[in-house]
């Protein structure tokens, strides 16, 4: 599985997002140390906080399905057009999908900050790389409660 088929499953997973309300929607694609990948969508609710991103919704199929150990993280998301559906109407990508600080928190979870990639889609044909460590820098995980 190289980056680019990453991404491009990351963008694949932006038609199953729920998003009525914000009109941003994300898809990610999340590849396991076994080489299996899980995508995720933002899930959007009338009560606003249930809401749940795209990384998280790939990271909680992931590990409900056994999985506990992860290489990297594609993301792709930005503003649209929503159709009536909750869904985007329009392809083009016009910014890069920042991981909230709670979607890298889970990261932090289960992930080596030193090793696991985030591959952020920055419009529709480019991407960026980042180390979860750049992103979530002094991260809070499993190690600090031993
Ligand atoms: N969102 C994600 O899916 N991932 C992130 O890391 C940032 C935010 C979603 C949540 C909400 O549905 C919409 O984007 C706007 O915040």
């Amino acid at each position: 599985m190289t980056e680019k088929q990453l991404v491009a499953l990351a963008k694949d997973a932006m038609r199953g997002a729920y998003a009525p309300y914000s009109g941003y929607t994300v898809g990610a694609a999340l590849l396991c140390a076994d080489g299996a990948v899980y995508t995720g969508c933002n899930i959007e609710n009338a009560a606003y906080t249930p809401t749940n991103c795209a990384e998280r919704t790939a990271f909680f199929t992931a590990v409900a399905a056994g999985e506990r150990q992860f290489l990297a993280i594609a993301i792709a998301g930005s503003p649209a057009e929503i159709d009536e559906n909750g869904g985007r109407k329009i392809e083009k990508l016009t910014q890069a999908a920042w991981p909230c600080g709670v979607c890298r928190q889970v990261m932090m979870e289960f992930c080596d900050p030193d090793k696991f990639e985030i591959i952020l889609a920055t419009d529709t044909e480019h991407y960026d790389i980042y180390t979860l460590k750049e992103l979530l820098p002094l991260g809070f995980g499993p190690g600090n409660l031993k």
